[in-house]
């Protein structure tokens, strides 16, 4: 068998078409376009390049995005200034503080400070509360966006048994409740998980969110499996170039299971466009509009 590829960049452009085309609506109904804040600070390469291509789709979308640089300098108290001003502020639907943040500075203290209603990330505590108890909320854009794949992939997910490895609470455990949500039954494996290939064995559906390199083996996979892999991780060879892997051994993998999502190309795209949704979803909270329908 050879594996279809689940194509993230194309479910991506749909998604954000979807998604543009319901600003007009929006701006009719507010006198304003949805506005989403990413706060970037110091200088790390990669949040520079997320963060372009982050603001790059928002314009995409007909949102309006601002952009608040500060340095690396800047102190907790400094930050936590500019983020109670940003919730105070009508015209900013969506805030986003670009992680990680230097070591002074305390990531939970930053990201419980963000009004849950424009937590696009999905992370404050109440959000994660909601996801858990099934109420309304904003959820984290990773696990949206593989959810969004798998029930395109597969249809129904009830009933199917569902793997995720990895527990942060960016990736593995929101994804986690969205699949027991889904009526999927799942496991939760994590570096401390024992026998995690007979785990994997018995998974119609694998999620891998757990950075480390073609981890899963394509032997572990249950022939006909569906592998959505989160892993980013780049690799150095011995010639001094670098690779951009998954956490799935993907050849492998792709001789076993029904479909995979390829790295680069997978995962990575429905993250930016599920930030443009949850900044439309919460434009709509917001103002008391009703849910745009097929989001
Ligand atoms: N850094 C890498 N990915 C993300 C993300 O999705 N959200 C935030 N806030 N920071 C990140």
């Amino acid at each position: 068998m050879t594996a279809a590829l689940i194509d993230g960049k194309a479910h991506a452009a749909t998604l954000v078409e979807r998604v543009a085309a319901a600003v007009p609506a929006f701006a009719a109904a507010r006198g304003r376009v949805p506005g989403l804040a990413v706060v970037v600070v110091g200088d790390n390469p990669a949040s520079a390049v997320y963060v372009r291509n982050k603001l790059a789709r928002t314009a995409t979308a007909g949102m309006r995005s601002i952009e608040h640089r500060l340095p690396a300098t800047v102190s907790e108290a400094g930050l936590l200034a500019l983020v109670a001003t940003l919730n105070a502020d009508d015209a900013v639907d969506g805030i986003l503080v670009q992680l990680p943040l230097p070591p002074h500075i305390d990531d939970a203290k930053v990201l419980v400070a963000i009004a849950p209603d424009k937590d696009v990330d999905g992370f404050h505590p109440v959000n994660a509360g909601r996801l858990a108890t099934g109420l309304p909320g904003l959820v984290p854009c990773t696990p949206t966006g593989c959810l969004m794949l798998l029930k395109d992939t597969v249809g129904d997910l009830s009933g199917a048994e569902a793997i995720v490895i990895g527990r942060s609470n960016i990736v593995g455990k929101p994804m986690a409740a969205l699949l027991t949500a889904a009526s999927a039954t799942v496991t939760l494996a994590h570096s401390r998980t024992r026998d995690l290939a007979g785990h994997v064995a018995r998974a119609d559906i694998v999620v891998a969110a757990v950075g480390v390199p073609e981890l899963v083996r394509g032997a572990w996979l249950k022939p006909g499996a569906v592998v959505i892999d989160v892993g980013m991780n780049r690799i150095a060879h011995t010639d001094g170039t670098t690779k951009l892997v998954g956490d799935v051994a993907f050849a492998e993998a792709r001789a076993v299971a029904a479909a995979i999502t390829p790295v680069p190309g997978g995962v990575g795209p429905m993250t930016i466009a599920c930030l443009l949704r949850n900044t439309l979803v919460a434009a709509h909270l917001r103002a008391g509009l009703p849910p745009v329908v097929g989001l």
